[in-house]
């Protein structure tokens, strides 16, 4: 079944209070809610509550058994008759033990949680379970004490006690209404780590942050980053938490990365845990970004939530532009810009550019999980950000107050975002609406034109078709550009903020002796693509000379991307030009470690494929080690001695000294890139001397490409150091997935069967199989191996996870891409996968979309 959004009706039957009940149990858990139903519709209108895979036990209104009920597929239907309101009362009995799919109430490490959104409270109890149905909660939870000595769920704890045999109960009450799928609940054996806040208006916040026993000293990192995200909230965009406790709980098992359940965020143990011997650099802004995010969701979400699933973005873009601008905030801008846009190149790109493209605001779906994507969350966030850029810090803040203020307690639209922006900041976004509706990323086609001694930028705007949308109309979106005269004489244009609005517009430069060096769309201020040619020389010299970080790294990535290029279609390309950027760039080193780390970094091989017409993944292989391996010879002894000096110590997260390490990353791997005889030692040696997780993994997964003794014996005393600790564990299979040796697919087949291989813990299947899958060269083995690894995968995991399951689906889908043997062989895939009895609707609709291409 496709569901549109034209279709949205608003609900007959308002549910303005429930009381939940729960005996806690792992096999078997009772549940009674109590739902206090008010009908909205003016004519008598059955209640509708949608059901997944329960049974009602029983039926009660206003404290009878009532027998007007009837199942409609999952879900059950109550005939109130002519009634205006009525109490409803449903007892089901679930069994979180055997909830594989982690949707619903499940078990995790002998605990009990929750994951709700976007449909999983109609798996613990029946309910209208659409976010435009909001209600106050009360929760009693009831369990053993020495299984679950800690029992949370929204809101505050208003009252708690002892029951018989053993047991023990809490109640709680959130104040704030709000929808189903922010309900959560939590019950186990767990400890905290506790501080406190104190608001703007001096509330004072009790937070916690609940883990296994053992893991408490993980937790100091998350803490930091709460605290950090409540006051940048309250500064930048004047809003205050609003209860008086706040509480974390990481989970081992966990779909997604984590969610902002009103006042008891459930994560995943990836984005809460985090010391210098188990977590790198990156796991670590991981944690703080992840953190920020769900604490941002409690006014960009909660406080006003969506109306319904097509306004997913609502939340989420905005949330990801507040966690990225948090972000920048706590380190450097111009590196996170940068790896913001490689995020948005890697993932959104290609969704918007293959078969499953889709608006940020989607038309339909078949099933609401397949659209938490890069395009909701990442391009959201982009559309979120030109609004910004177009009306500048005041008026954008000027457009989130009086979002904030008319929306609150609310369930809202896109367009009502739209029109706060328009009316707070005083612009007509009437055009940039199509942001909202048209998928497919805009490429800019620019030329440079000269009348007298005036030069002018022609831009032609062109939108791709994307399925469904033959044809689009060009967007209004912010362009900085600036440009300089590479002389160093003559005039320059200073930063310009230009909005493009036409399907071709000329914008003038002003007067320059020569033909100018542009820098176009700084700062990456739209999501598009340009499509720019520019001589060697001008990139090189915009690589050193440009202003804006961003642009300095854009020059010399598209300098490496066009000798690339060229090398995988056997042309020269300009060698030289590159290497003579990257040891100017490395000059710099010493000043900015981690901007300088960023930019010299080669292209991925799939950002090199997508600037192709068919992707030849070996021959990109080839150019992009080949590339590596000259940058390495030729600077040989820059490399050397970034590696000479002593690596910062692991306990030091100052940005200077991430930066240093992830300078020294990049060193070690265009060393590797050389074949010298010393490096696999030197490698080793890292690895050994580590006292931190981010060299430590570094050395590692350079080792992991080769095939040296050291290799073999790194990966051996890895595994036995971690173990019993999952998420390091991930790592040991994570950089076998992504080594670069031929033998790769058959690496990944043998380690999924590995004892510590499982299909129960997504994040060992991401690691894994994710990993792989971004291994392009491996994937795309020619004789389709890769492409039957994974479909095998998704076949296994689907009866059990269709969630993750069809997470997997996207890189079988991009067949267009390729040439005709490999199309055919992920197309025989695909409809593998599709050919399967009882598929879930999840891997359903992602795979027969992608075999429509
Ligand atoms: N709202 C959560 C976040 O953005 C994502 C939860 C999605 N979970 C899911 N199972 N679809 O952090
Ligand atoms: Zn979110």
């Amino acid at each position: 079944v496709t569901i549109h959004r034209g279709d949205y009706r608003p609900p007959e039957w308002q549910i303005p209070d429930i009381a939940l009940d729960f005996a806690l149990g792992i096999k078997e858990t009772r549940v009674t809610a109590a739902l206090s139903a008010v009908r909205a519709a003016d004519a008598p209108a059955p209640l509708l509550l949608r059901g997944d895979g329960l049974t009602p036990a029983e039926v009660r209104v206003d404290g009878a058994v009532w027998n007007d009920w009837r199942m409609d597929g999952s879900d059950l239907v109550v005939d109130l008759g002519d009634r205006t309101a009525a109490t409803v009362e449903v007892d089901t009995l679930i069994h979180p033990a055997t909830n594989t799919q982690l949707m619903g109430l499940y078990a995790s490490n002998g605990m009990l949680c929750t994951q709700c959104e976007a449909e999983g409270f109609r798996r613990i109890t029946f309910h209208p379970d659409r976010p435009d149905v909001l209600s106050r909660y009360r929760v009693r939870l009831a369990g053993d004490r020495a299984r679950f000595p800690i029992l949370l769920s929204n809101g505050n704890c208003i009252a708690s006690g002892e029951g018989e045999d053993g047991t023990h109960w809490a109640l709680w009450e959130d104040p704030w209404p709000k929808p189903s799928y922010l309900f959560a609940l939590v019950a186990g054996d767990l400890v905290v780590n506790r501080d406190s806040f104190t608001t703007m208006s001096g509330r004072k916040v009790d937070l916690g942050i609940w883990v296994r026993d053992g893991d408490l000293d993980r937790t100091h990192h998350a803490m930091a980053a709460l605290k950090h995200s409540m006051k940048w909230d309250e500064e930048v965009y004047g809003r205050e938490y609003d209860l008086d406790r706040f509480n974390i709980v990481a989970v081992s098992d966990f779909n997604m990365g984590a969610m902002e359940n009103k006042g008891l965020n459930i994560f995943n143990t990836r984005y809460i845990l985090a010391d210098p011997d188990t977590a790198t650099d990156m796991d670590y802004d991981g944690v703080e970004g992840v953190v920020a995010h769900e604490y941002f969701h409690n006014w960009s979400g909660n406080r006003v939530t969506c109306r319904d699933w097509f306004q997913l973005s609502l939340k989420e873009g905005f949330t990801v532009y507040r966690d990225q601008s948090f972000s920048a905030a706590m380190g450097s801008p111009a590196v996170k810009r940068i790896e913001d846009v490689r995020v948005l190149r890697a993932a959104q790109f290609p969704e918007d550019a293959g078969p499953l493209a889709h608006p940020i605001r989607p038309d339909s779906y078949q099933e609401i999980s397949n659209f938490y994507t890069a395009t909701v969350y990442n391009k959201g966030a982009e559309v979120i950000r030109m609004m910004a850029t177009l009306l500048g810090p005041e008026r954008f803040r000027r457009g989130t107050d009086l979002y904030f203020d008319r929306h609150d307690g609310e369930a809202a639209t896109c367009e009502d975002f739209i029109r706060a922006m328009e009316e707070g900041g005083g612009i007509d976004l009437t055009q940039f609406r199509r942001w909202y509706e048209q998928a497919g990323t805009p490429k800019l086609h620019l030329t440079l034109a000269q009348e007298g001694g005036e030069w002018f930028l022609d831009i032609v705007q062109t939108v791709p078709p994307t399925p469904g949308q033959p044809a689009k109309a060009p967007m209004m979106m912010p362009l900085r550009l600036a440009a300089f005269a590479m002389d160093g004489g003559g005039a320059a244009l200073p930063d310009t903020l230009v909005t493009l609005t036409g399907a071709a517009q000329r914008v003038p430069l002003g007067a320059f002796a020569a033909r100018p060096a542009l820098s176009v769309n700084r700062g990456f201020s739209a999501p598009v693509i340009v499509d720019y040619e520019r001589a060697p020389g001008e990139l090189a010299w915009l690589a050193a000379h440009d202003d804006d970080p961003f642009a300095r790294y854009e020059a010399l990535q598209q300098l490496m991307l066009d000798t690339l290029v060229a090398a995988v279609s056997g042309e020269a390309g300009n060698r030289d030009a590159v290497i003579g950027a990257v040891a100017r760039t490395l000059a710099g080193a010493a000043d900015d470690p981690a901007f300088v780390a960023e930019a010299v970094l080669l292209p991925s091989e799939a950002f090199i494929g997508d600037q192709m017409v068919t992707v030849d993944p070996d021959a990109i292989r080839s150019a992009r080690m080949a590339l590596q391996g000259a940058i390495g010879d030729a600077l040989e002894g820059q490399w050397r001695a970034i590696l000479g000096n002593p690596a910062p110590a692991a306990t030091d997260l100052s940005p200077a000294a991430k930066g240093r390490r992830r300078l020294r990353g990049v060193a070690l791997a265009y060393l590797a890139a050389t074949g010298k005889e010393d490096v696999a030692a030197l490698a080793f040696g890292i690895f050994s001397s580590a006292d931190g997780m981010t060299e430590r993994q570094a050395a590692l997964a350079t080792l992991a490409h080769g095939d040296s003794d050291e290799r073999a014996h790194a990966l051996d005393i890895f595994y036995q150091r971690y173990r019993d600790d999952p998420l390091v564990l991930d790592k040991w299979f994570q950089v076998q997935a992504w080594s670069l040796r031929s033998d790769t697919v058959a690496a990944v087949a043998a380690l999924a069967q590995h004892p510590d291989f499982t299909l129960a813990n997504p994040n060992r299947v991401r690691s894994l199989y994710g990993a792989f899958a971004a291994n392009q060269a491996a994937f795309h083995q020619a004789d389709g191996a890769g492409y039957r690894l994974l479909a095998d995968l998704v076949i296994a995991l689907d009866p059990k996870n269709p969630q993750t399951a069809a997470r997997m689906i996207p890189p079988l889908g991009r067949w267009k891409r390729f040439d005709v043997a490999r199309q055919a062989l992920m197309k025989t895939e695909l409809e593998r996968i599709l050919a399967q009895p009882g598929l879930s609707r999840d891997t359903t609709e992602q795979a027969s979309k992608s075999l429509m291409g």
